[in-house]
Formats: structure tokens, C-alpha cells, sequence
């Protein structure tokens, strides 16, 4: 039987989740998505209408199939977290069951159970803030929307995750090191996920016999990364300065992801991945 894959933060065909359902399409799995309740329009129309096609190309030549997008907003568990004026929100009341805990709900009475679990989301609404100027409100937000929102996924989710199965998300090397410009709690955030990776690593394992890894991906020019401002900058420092002096492909932590929720990866669990060209390794730039 073939895996079933659950990738929560796809919204379009440029960020690491697209690259990472396209990996694992490519490998056999059946793909569900999970998107921003905000961005699930555009998204579902652009896919009618055909837009993604050139990129849905797998290399086999045929076209990835997503069998089902469930809409989503990791930042709030049930349906009793919603305040009054998101429900009110017009994005928001054209769709239903978008919680975390409903959307595993969803998927298990559409599905029974999931193999792979990927969180490829995060939002920081003071991320042009350096720290120092972020309010407490933005923070919290950070950490929800990019940290607690994998732990959330992977309650919810878990006891519908067949055991050898496992779970992938995104970090960003800004936990360990400054990077100027990754603000407003963003950098806390991904520190907590790597943590966290290792914690839930432990419980999963026990618990589901679940894996749990996080892949450290270089700088891409997604959607989310051009809203912080700076990615045109990182793109060229790591070209510059990494050992591996090429562009790094989405494709490439696409598969990443892949190797690391298969049986190839059995033994690796509670571990951050570099996929950067190996730049996380410099201290000099020559
Ligand atoms: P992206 O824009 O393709 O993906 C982010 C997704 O998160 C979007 O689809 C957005 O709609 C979704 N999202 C935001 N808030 C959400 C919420 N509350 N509930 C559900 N979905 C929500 O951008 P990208 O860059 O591919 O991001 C994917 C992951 O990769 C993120 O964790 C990011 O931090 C990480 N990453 C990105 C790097 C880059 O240079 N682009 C570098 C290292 C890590």
C-alpha cells in the first residue's frame, strides 16, 4: 500500500511544501494538503484552473495528484478557540471544520489514518521588528503560528498515524545564529521547534513509534520569505559564501523531506537536518 501524506502550508506552487508534496507524489504517496483558510481560494481556483500545471510535472512525466485540500489555521486547536470576529471574517465563515482538531477529525473520517506528517507553516506579524522592538502580542503570535502549531498538528494527528510513520517540518538557522532581520520572535520560534523536534521526538516514538525531524532549509524566495524582506540578500550570501556555490532548489529539501519520512530515514528521529548548501558550517566568509 502506498503512504498517505498530510502536508499542512501549501498555498501556492513556490514555497517548501509544494516542493515537499511534489517529492513524495513522486514517490508514491497520496497527497492531502492543508491550507490557510485566507489563501484556500485562490489556491483551489489557481489549481482548476490549470495554473500549477507546468508545475505539477513529476519526473515520470505525469502530474502530481493532491486528492484532497482541507482548509486550515494551526493557530487555533477547536472550534471553542475562535474568537467571535474570525468566525464573523468573511474568509473564514466560507469555510468549516478548519481547526486543527477538526481537520484530523476530517481527514480520519475521509481516510482512517495518515502515514506522513509535514508542517511546512509560519507567521510572524512583527517579523520586520528586530527583537528588541517586538511586542509581547507579536511574539506569542510567532511562536503559535510557527512553533505551537506543530505540536498541535502532531497531538491531533498522531493517534491517526500509522507507527513507522513520521513527521517533517521547516526551520531556519536564525535559532542558533543572529540573523538580522528574521524578527518580532521569529528566531525564538524556530529555536522552540528545534527543541521541540527533540521532545516530541522522545513522546512519539514512544507513544506511536512516530519519527520526528526537522529540516534547517536554506534561503528561498517563497511567498512567506518575501514578505520579510530580505531573502534577495540571503539567496546571494549563501551563493557567495556557502561551500556549495549554487542556487538551492526547493526541490532539493523537497527530497530531503522525502528521504527523511521514509523507512530509508528508520533511525534518524529528534534531529535538525541541514539542507543550506552546507552554509550553517562557515564562520568566515571568503
Ligand atoms: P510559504 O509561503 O510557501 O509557506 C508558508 C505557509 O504557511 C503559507 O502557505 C501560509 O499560507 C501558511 N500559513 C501561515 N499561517 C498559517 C496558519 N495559521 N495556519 C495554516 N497555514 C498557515 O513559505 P516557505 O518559505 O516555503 O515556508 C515554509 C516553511 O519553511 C516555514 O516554516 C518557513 O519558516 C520555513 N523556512 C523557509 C525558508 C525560506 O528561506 N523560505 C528558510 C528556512 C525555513
Amino acid at each position: 500500500r502506498g503512504k498517505r501524506a498530510f502536508i499542512a502550508g501549501i498555498a501556492d506552487d513556490n514555497g517548501y511544501g509544494w516542493a515537499i508534496a511534489k517529492a513524495l507524489a513522486a514517490a508514491g504517496a497520496e497527497i492531502l494538503v492543508g491550507t490557510w483558510v485566507p489563501a484556500l481560494n485562490i489556491f483551489e481556483t489557481s489549481l482548476r484552473r490549470g495554473k500549477f500545471d507546468e508545475s505539477r510535472k513529476l519526473p515520470d512525466g505525469s502530474l502530481m495528484e493532491i486528492t484532497k485540500v482541507y482548509p486550515l489555521d494551526a493557530v487555533f486547536d477547536s472550534l471553542e478557540d475562535v474568537p467571535e470576529d474570525v468566525k464573523a471574517n468573511k474568509r473564514y465563515a466560507g469555510s468549516s471544520k478548519w481547526t486543527v482538531k477538526e481537520v484530523a477529525e476530517t481527514v480520519k473520517d475521509d481516510f482512517g489514518s495518515i502515514d506522513i506528517l509535514v508542517h511546512s507553516l509560519a507567521n510572524g506579524p512583527e517579523v520586520t521588528k528586530p527583537l528588541l522592538e517586538t511586542s509581547r502580542s507579536g511574539y506569542l503570535a510567532a511562536v503559535s503560528a510557527s512553533s505551537y502549531s506543530f505540536i498541535s498538528l502532531l497531538q491531533h494527528f498522531l493517534p491517526i498515524m500509522n507507527p513507522g510513520g513520521a513527521s517533517i517540518s521547516l526551520t531556519y538557522i536564525a535559532s542558533e545564529r543572529t540573523i538580522p532581520g528574521y524578527g518580532g520572535g521569529m528566531s525564538s520560534a524556530k529555536a522552540a521547534l528545534e527543541s521541540d523536534t527533540r521532545v516530541l521526538a522522545f513522546e512519539a516514538g514512544r507513544k506511536g513509534k512516530i519519527r520526528v525531524n526537522t529540516i534547517s532549509a536554506g534561503p528561498l524566495g517563497s511567498r512567506a520569505a518575501k514578505a520579510i524582506g530580505f531573502i534577495e540578500k540571503m539567496i546571494e550570501y549563501s551563493y557567495v559564501n556557502a561551500p556549495l556555490q549554487k542556487e538551492l532548489l526547493a526541490e532539493e529539501v523537497g527530497n530531503a523531506a522525502a528521504f527523511l519520512v521514509s523507512p530509508l530515514a528508520s533511525a534518524i528521529t529528534g534531529s535538525t537536518v541541514y539542507v543550506d548548501n552546507g552554509l550553517n558550517t562557515m564562520a568566515l566568509a571568503v
